[in-house]
């Protein structure tokens, strides 16, 4: 666009960003750079989230005008808040390429900065809680019909106050119940791979919100091992460390298996049988959270828990009961993120990573390094 017809425009609702102070960069991601900030007048923190523009040749990326026009349907106490969006101004020195941001309101932790602590101990009632609102902020994404598409312990944010907010609506969509006329064709190359359910591995397209309930899963399970369950290298490579812990995949357990794209193209282990408890005993020592995690990791997505009914499962109805982590939170006094972490796991060549590498674990990249792994 001609840098001269911006000139004399005046965006009314839309602020320039330096109203904010950058304190600390606490995130890269694959799709921008977040800070911490402070408002210069009246010295409210919020997280920025800076919009990358560079590899644009269509202009405004539409997949951040997804996540915004999401985020501003999605109003919940256990959803992150988006406060506003902000500009800078096109100017020789950006070379007439104006920035986006978008305004969050700051939360202290990341569930990956926490998980990567080891000083920092959740008890049970802890975990319980943690786990009731992810779940309750799924229960309530999924009322309003989007799927988040990339449930990881990095986008899970944790409030000084014990709150959890799901954050990282870069990768979710709106989703419809497919009529009898035909079935949805989504993309399947979503979740980041060591969350990526076997549906979407096997090529499904036309998924629903079970697929996000895989992810919780993986992170209930992640609340005691410290580290993501299934680290898988390639998405072959995934479905075998699936098959390791949850047994072969076979019309037997899973109907329609066999009608999957990729169900008889792949080679998938034969003869496992499903270790889910027995394997995972020795670091969930609550007889009723192993079986939660045995339903939220059900092959089958139809019969997989959904997040009502995870939500009634005697996991958290039993003592201990959901217990607020505002008093354990306030024995610690620095903010916990992923990428201001040392690196969680080993990696197997080359040594610790920077930590902007490691974030890159996306769904779109899958070419991870073997990890110290649980299994
Ligand atoms: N509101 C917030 N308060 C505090 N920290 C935040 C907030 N939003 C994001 N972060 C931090 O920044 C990181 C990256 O943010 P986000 O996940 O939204 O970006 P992304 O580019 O989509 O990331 P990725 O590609 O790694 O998934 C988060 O993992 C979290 O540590
Ligand atoms: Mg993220």
């Amino acid at each position: 666009m001609d840098p001269q017809i911006m000139d004399g425009l005046d965006f009314p609702f839309c602020d320039e960003v330096v109203k904010y102070e950058k304190l600390a960069k606490i995130g890269q991601g694959t799709f921008g750079e977040v800070f911490k900030a402070k408002h210069r007048k009246n010295k409210q923190i919020v997280a920025l989230k800076k919009v990358l523009m560079e590899n644009e040749k269509e202009g405004f990326p539409i997949t951040a005008l997804r996540e915004i026009r999401i985020l501003q349907l999605l109003k919940h106490e256990n959803v992150v808040n988006l406060n506003e969006i902000c500009r800078t101004k096109a100017n020789q020195f950006n070379r007439y390429k104006g920035s986006i941001y978008l305004v969050f309101e700051f939360c202290e932790h990341d569930l990956a900065g926490l998980l990567s602590n080891h000083n920092v101990k959740f008890s049970l009632g802890e975990i319980k809680e943690v786990m009731r609102q992810l779940l309750n902020a799924l229960y309530y994404i999924h009322c309003n019909k989007v799927l988040h598409r990339d449930m990881k312990a990095a986008n899970i944010l944790i409030t000084k106050n014990g709150v959890l907010k799901l954050a990282d609506f870069g990768l979710a969509r709106a989703f419809s119940i497919s009529k009898a006329s035909g079935s949805n064709r989504y993309t399947n190359r979503v979740v980041t791979l060591w969350y990526r359910p076997p549906e979407l591995l096997l090529g499904e397209r036309n998924y629903g919100p079970l697929i996000d309930l895989w992810g919780a899963g993986c992170i209930l399970a992640e609340m005691w091992t410290r580290s993501p369950i299934m680290q898988g290298n390639t998405e072959q490579h995934q479905l075998t460390l699936i098959t390791h812990l949850c047994g072969s995949i076979s019309t037997e357990v899973w109907p329609d298996v066999d009608k999957l794209e990729l169900y008889s193209k792949l080679e998938l282990p034969k003869g496992q049988k499903r270790k889910v408890k027995e394997r995972l005993k020795a670091y969930v020592r609550d007889q009723y959270a192993l079986d939660l995690i045995d339903k939220l990791l059900s092959l089958d997505p139809a019969q997989r828990l959904d997040s009502d009914a995870a939500l009634n499962h005697d996991f958290f109805w039993m003592d201990p009961m959901p217990s607020s982590l505002a008093k354990m939170l306030s024995t610690h006094n620095m903010s916990m993120f992923e990428y201001l972490a040392p690196p969680r796991r080993r990696y197997q060549q080359g040594g610790a990573q920077p930590p902007a590498q490691q974030q890159q674990q996306r769904a779109v990249a899958s070419n991870d390094a073997a990890f110290d792994r649980v299994f």
